[in-house]
């Protein structure tokens, strides 16, 4: 159903994520291979390095416009017909790649990079605010890493076919970067067949009588009352609390606090540098003198798998905000001990303290942060500011490694120490507390009908939306 329809987006989310990692060498050489079929001479090194971190960072371009998107095309476009889109970008990029060395053009490579990337972007949209919207409140946290956990299995698996004996060889790696093109597909065609989803033809087009005949196909009984019943009731909760816009979003001073928050948790992810190592350590390992890099890259990989699944099973009982803190904490100290020079180990740590918790948690976190209302908003500026640092480190990590060698790790050392900070002063905790309690405690809501002595509302808490409890009283 949709929720594994999602899953798949994570999973391709990662694979395109890691793919580009391994076939560095066999890029560069498609790439002077093109140039000296043109200009008869061989690329300049400068050049091809530009190309090359053109190729693998113009994906978080196309994933910026993806994310920030998000909203407006599942509104539009209803659910079923989205997510065919959707899949049709996928199938589109992967075929430009995968056709790049057949037509000696690796402008198709960068082109199918920027198009695969907003098809990347729009799921990571789209995954967390289903599953936010959907899971019971003691396992929001770990419903929330199962997209993770699809990310990571991803690059795991773009790891290892990208191994020369399988798809990383110099004939095949362009069938490695079009394998994206085959769920993409398999989803098109299965699409025709689901239902579109009760809740979409229900709540946001009011077709009742349409929405009834989905759910009898989808429970296969005919007797679908009280599921009607359940969604109405929400439709009627979300008609309390309007739609806010993204500028709105920006303009109500009770959403400041919150907002500030998802943002930074999202920067945090990106700026510790993790993507550094997704997209270039075959090349890092590799300076470092290590004989295989490739099999270092898939360990980095494993690790990197290992350690989601760990942070599944915490994130309910230790809570977001210390496993948080303990992941910031664990990555600057890796990053300390890699100083001298990037050994294997260090690099392991740097991953397993990652998925402790800035791997995980903002995908999840902000739809914690906001309710219905402005969710969708909340959630495509952070997905956003999520995508444009992702851009900012994969473009730039290849020169800077050029200019500090090792040292380049300090840079992430010292976001890493600031993110800590802010996360100790201004992160709650959302571990167990309903989508109200947390508003509540931003003063985003009104307080509980029951104790309605509280202090005083301030301009800012007047202007919200009332929440579904006050308007029911
Ligand atoms: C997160 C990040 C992604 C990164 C991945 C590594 O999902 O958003 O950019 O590549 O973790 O596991």
């Amino acid at each position: 159903g949709q929720g594994g329809q999602k899953f798949i987006g994570s999973l391709q989310f990662g694979y395109n994520t890691g793919v580009i990692n391994a076939p560095e060498q066999k890029l560069r050489a498609f790439f002077n291979n093109t140039w000296m079929e043109r200009y008869a001479e061989p690329i300049k090194p400068g050049t091809c390095t530009i190309v090359w971190s053109l190729s693998v960072a113009i994906f978080s371009v196309g994933g910026m416009v993806g994310s920030f998107s998000v909203g407006v095309m599942a509104d539009r476009f209803g659910r079923k017909l989205s997510m065919f889109l959707v899949n049709i970008l996928a199938v589109f990029g992967g075929l430009l790649m995968g056709f790049s060395t057949i037509c000696s053009s690796y402008e198709m490579v960068i082109a199918g990079r920027l198009v695969i990337g907003l098809f990347c972007g729009l799921f990571t949209g789209l995954t967390p605010m289903y599953v936010g919207e959907l899971s019971p409140t003691p396992l929001r946290g770990a419903f929330g890493t199962l997209h993770q956990l699809g990310v990571v299995i991803g690059i795991l698996v773009a790891q290892i076919f990208g191994l020369e004996s399988l798809l990383g060889s110099d004939k095949l790696w362009p069938l490695l970067l079009a394998l994206t093109v085959i769920p993409a597909v398999l989803q098109c065609i299965l699409l025709p067949f689901c239902p579109e989803s009760p809740r979409f033809l229900l709540i946001n087009q009011n077709k009742e009588e349409q929405a009834r005949k989905a759910l009898v196909r989808l429970r296969g009984t005919e007797d679908v009352s009280k599921d009607m019943q359940e969604m109405k009731e929400e439709s009627s909760k979300m008609a309390m609390e309007k739609k806010v816009t993204i500028l709105e979003l920006f303009r109500t001073a009770a959403y400041r606090q919150p907002l500030l928050i998802a943002v930074m948790l999202h920067l945090s992810q990106q700026l510790s540098g993790i993507n550094a190592v997704f997209y270039y350590s075959t090349g890092i390992f590799e300076s470092a003198g290590v004989t295989q890099p490739i099999y270092a890259t898939i360990g980095a990989g494993a690790v990197n798998t290992v350690f989601t699944v760990v942070s599944l099973f915490l994130v309910e009982r230790v809570g977001r905000r210390t496993l948080h803190l303990v992941g910031l904490a664990g990555m600057a100290i890796s990053g300390y001990s890699s100083l001298s020079y990037l050994s294997i180990g260090a690099v392991f740590l740097f991953v397993a303290m990652f998925e402790m918790g800035p791997g995980p948690i903002p995908w999840f976190i902000v739809a914690e942060l906001f309710s219905q209302g402005p969710r969708p908003a909340a959630i495509a500026v952070a997905g956003c500011c999520n995508w444009t640092a992702n851009f900012l480190v994969g473009v730039s990590f290849p020169k800077l490694e050029e200019l500090c060698g090792p040292y380049v790790f300090i840079i992430f050392m010292i976001l890493l120490i600031f993110f800590f900070i802010f996360t100790f002063i201004k992160v709650p905790e959302t571990k167990g507390k309903t989508f109200d309690e947390i508003a509540r405690e931003f003063g985003g809501a009104p307080p509980p009908p029951t104790t309605s002595v509280e202090a005083p509302p301030t301009s800012s808490s007047v202007t919200l939306p009332a929440s579904p409890i006050k308007e029911k009283v």
